[in-house]
């Protein structure tokens, strides 16, 4: 099985986790479209969407699903999205694709956090990936400054503004091994809008991919 079948029987096996006629959370990235594709397999059967980046929202209406605004939901079951890193206790890295700031919010609206990845994503912990920051473009230098201050390499994500308007700071060489502290830290630094560490709001459910199957972990205490 290649990656993209990998990605598609994940995302199918999602799909058990929408309830009918639900506004579902829906996150960005490769596998996050295998998803929007198995969602327009039900679509009679859900309400709409809501979108963590311009081109989700776009496939979506491209399949005929109605992507509503957050701020006119009062509720959200379930909100399904990829992840670039996710440990056992299901505290990830999020932002490769740099909808960071997006997938936060609407995860911490949603009651259900769906992760879906393929297996070479679970990590025994997290930092071989860049930790994406999504910054406020005049806080760029000192940001960094203060990336460094800790420990970190940060490097500025070429030629890419996300959908609110700021850029990406890539950063290597932070611990990570107690990730909740560390996300509150760098949320601490003025002109961070969001870091790409998702373990306050971790996933409930990781469902992963793999050769065999997908298989399904619950979030440990
Ligand atoms: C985008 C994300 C994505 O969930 C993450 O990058 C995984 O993407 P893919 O499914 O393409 O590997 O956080 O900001």
């Amino acid at each position: 099985m290649d990656q993209t079948q990998l990605k598609q029987q994940v995302a199918k096996a999602a799909l058990a986790y929408v309830p009918d006629d639900a506004i579902v959370g829906v996150g960005s990235g490769s596998t996050v479209n295998c998803f929007i594709d198995a969602l327009a397999t039900i679509k009679g059967r859900i309400d709409g969407a809501v979108a963590a980046s311009e081109a989700s929202a776009q496939r979506l209406r491209d399949h005929g699903i109605r992507v509503f605004d957050l701020n006119g939901v009062s509720e959200l079951p379930v909100y399904v999205d990829g992840a670039d890193e996710i440990t056992e206790h299901l505290h990830m890295i999020k932002g490769g694709g740099g909808a960071l700031t997006r997938e936060k919010i609407i995860a911490a609206v949603a009651k259900k956090f769906i992760c879906i990845c393929d297996a070479s994503k679970l990590v025994p912990i997290l930092g071989r990936f860049p930790l994406p920051l999504e910054v406020i473009p005049m806080a760029r230098s000192y940001v960094g400054r203060r990336l460094v201050a800790m420990g970190g390499t940060p490097a500025l994500r070429e030629g890419f503004t996300s959908d609110n308007g700021n850029l990406i700071l890539d950063c290597r060489g932070l611990d990570l091994r107690d990730p909740p502290t560390l996300e509150g830290e760098l949320n601490q630094i003025a002109g961070v809008v969001t870091n790409g560490v998702f373990a306050r709001r971790r996933a409930d459910v990781l469902l992963l991919a793999t050769a065999e199957g997908v298989s399904t972990r619950l979030a440990k205490s």
